[in-house]
C-alpha cells in the first residue's frame, strides 16, 4: 500500500490519521499512559546490549564481554551431540521442570563433597537457564518489599537491577584498594573490605548479601579470613547470602577457592550459584544451578515454575555426562578444571605483559578470566567531559573501539551511580581467547603505545 501511494511513511501516517479523525485522537490518548510497570523504571540501560552491539559494528579485537572465542573440550562437545543425536530420543522433549534427573544427581554427588553436606537432588539442587536465572529467582523469591540487600562492589552488575525489581534497597559497600607493594603491580587481592564499614551495612533490614568469588570484574578471590568475617555478620544478623560462583573453577597462583556455604553456620542461609557455560567454556549453553537447604530452594522452585519453567533437555544430559567425568577425574592432571585453569593463567599474564608495555597499569587478577586496568595515562586522547551524564570510561572505550579496534567494557558499570565517577579511570578486559586474539590485541597496544610517544 505504502509503495503503491508513493508516500513516505511520515506522509502516509499523516494521512491516516487525518481520515480517522477523532477517534484516531481518542487511542492516541488511551496509548499515552504510562505503558511499562514502575518496577522497570530506570532500568532499560544495559552495557552488554550497548557494547556487544558496538563490537559487533565496527571491525575490532574483541576483548569485552565475558566468553572464550575457543571451543569447549571435545568430551563435552562430543556429550551433546550424542544426546541429540544419541536413540535416547525422549532427551527431544521435556524433562524434570527443576533438574534433569541425572545432572541433579551427578551435582549433588559433586558438590555435596565439596560442601561437606549430604544433598538429595530433588530437594537440594534446582536447574535453571544460566546463572542469570538462579540469580533472578533468589531475588523474587526471598528478597521482599523493603527489604535491604549488601552488594559488594565492584560488582556483577544485573545484581542491582534484580534487587530493585524485587522491590527491595540496594545497600553498597566498596572494596577498597591499597597501595601495591614497591615496584610490584597491584594484585585483586589488594582490594579489600573494610570491615568495620561492612558491619556497618547489616540492619534490622537486611535480608541478604551477594557475594561473588571469585568476583566478576576484578578477579578477586577471598580468603578464608574475609569469608569467616562475612559469614560472622550473616549469622549474627540472620541474614541470607546468594553466593555466585560461576568461575569457582578459574583460581590462580595455587589460591583457593572456600565455598561460603560449608563455613560454620552457613549452609542452612546460603544459595550457592554456578554456571555450566564459565564451568566448561560453553555459555551459550545456558545452564545454571543453585544449590541450598529446601527450606530455601522450595521458592526459588516456585519461581522457576511460574516463569521459566523448564531447561532445555539435551544441554542437560551434556551438562551431566561433563560433570561424571570430571567427577571421575577430580584433582588430576588429566581434569578440564585443572587444565582449564593453567591454560588461562598462562593468557593471563600474557595480556598484563600487554597491557604494561602498552603502558596502562593491569590489576593481576587471582581469579576468573578479567582484568580490571587503569588507563589514566591515556586520558590525552580523549577529552574530559565532567557535565556529561555518560561516564569517562564509557566514552574512551567507545573512542577506543572506533580508532584503535580493541573492544573492553567500562568498569563504571559494574559501580552504584554514586560510585561510578571514582573508578571511570579502569576497563575491564576478557583474556579467555585464543592465542591469535591476544596476540592482536598486543599488536594494536604496541602501536598505540609507538603514536604515543611519536615513534
Ligand atoms: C559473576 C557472574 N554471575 C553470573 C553470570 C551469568 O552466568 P550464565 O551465563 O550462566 O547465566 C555471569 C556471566 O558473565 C557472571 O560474570
Amino acid at each position: 500500500m505504502l509503495r503503491r501511494s508513493g508516500l513516505s511513511l511520515g506522509q502516509y501516517f499523516l494521512r491516516r490519521k487525518n481520515r480517522a479523525g477523532f477517534s484516531w485522537y481518542f487511542n492516541k490518548t488511551k496509548m499515552s499512559r504510562l505503558v511499562q510497570a514502575r518496577r522497570l523504571e530506570g532500568m532499560d540501560k544495559n552495557v552488554w546490549v550497548e557494547f556487544v552491539k558496538l563490537a559487533a559494528t565496527y571491525p575490532t579485537v574483541n576483548l569485552g564481554q565475558g566468553f572464550p572465542d575457543f571451543p569447549p573440550p571435545d568430551f563435552v562437545k562430543e556429550a551433546f551431540m550424542k544426546a541429540v543425536g544419541g536413540e535416547n530420543i525422549m532427551l527431544h522433549q521435556y524433562t524434570r521442570a527443576f533438574g534433569h534427573p541425572v545432572l541433579v544427581t551427578i551435582l549433588a554427588r559433586f558438590f555435596g563433597k565439596l560442601l561437606g553436606q549430604e544433598l538429595d537432588p530433588l530437594t537440594n539442587v534446582l536447574v535453571t537457564v544460566g546463572a542469570y536465572e538462579a540469580l533472578f529467582c533468589c531475588f523474587q523469591a526471598l528478597v521482599d518489599e523493603g527489604d535491604e540487600v549488601i552488594i559488594i562492589e565492584p560488582f556483577f552488575d544485573c545484581y542491582e537491577p534484580m534487587v530493585k525489581m524485587a522491590g527491595g534497597t540496594p545497600v553498597f559497600v566498596q572494596l577498597r584498594p591499597k597501595a601495591a607493594e614497591a615496584g610490584k603491580l597491584m594484585s585483586s587481592g589488594d582490594w579489600q573490605l573494610d570491615p568495620a564499614e561492612l558491619a556497618s551495612r547489616f540492619t534490622e533490614r537486611t535480608k541478604a548479601i551477594v557475594l561473588n568469588s571469585p568476583n566478576n570484574p576484578l578477579g578477586k578471590v577471598f580468603t578464608r579470613g574475609e569469608m569467616e568475617l562475612i559469614a560472622d555478620l550473616c549469622v549474627k544478623h540472620d541474614v541470607l547470602c546468594f553466593s555466585d560462583e560461576v568461575y569457582e573453577w578459574i583460581v590462580y597462583d595455587g589460591k583457593e577457592h572456600i565455598r561460603i556455604a560449608s563455613l560454620p553456620g552457613m549452609w542452612d542461609r546460603t544459595i550457592t550459584i554456578g554456571s555450566a557455560g564459565k564451568t566448561f567454556s560453553a555459555t551459550g549453553w545456558k545452564i545454571g544451578w543453585s544449590l541450598g537447604p529446601d527450606r530455601l530452594l522450595k521458592h526459588l522452585r516456585t519461581v522457576h515454575q511460574n516463569s521459566v519453567y523448564h531447561c532445555p533437555t539435551a544441554a542437560q544430559e551434556a551438562v551431566a555426562q561433563a560433570f561424571q567425568r570430571e567427577f571421575d577425574n577430580y584433582g588430576k592432571p588429566d581434569s578440564y578444571f585443572v587444565q582449564l585453569a593453567q591454560e588461562l593463567q598462562q593468557k593471563r599474564d600474557w595480556l598484563v605483559r600487554s597491557l604494561v608495555a602498552g603502558g596502562m597499569k593491569p590489576i593481576v587478577p587471582e581469579g576468573t578470566y578479567f582484568l580490571m586496568a587503569d588507563f589514566s595515562e591515556f586520558k590525552s586522547e580523549v577529552p574530559d567531559l565532567p557535565d556529561s551524564d555518560e561516564p569517562y570510561d564509557s566514552r574512551f572505550i567507545k573512542w577506543m573501539i572506533i580508532n584503535k579496534g580493541l573492544v573492553s567494557i567500562p568498569v563504571s558499570a559494574f559501580y552504584s551511580t554514586p560510585h561510578k565517577r571514582n573508578f571511570d579511570h579502569f576497563i575491564r578486559f576478557c583474556f579467555a581467547k585464543e592465542e591469535s586474539t591476544l596476540k592482536a590485541a598486543e599488536d594494536i597496544l604496541q602501536q598505540w603505545s609507538l603514536e604515543k610517544t611519536g615513534q
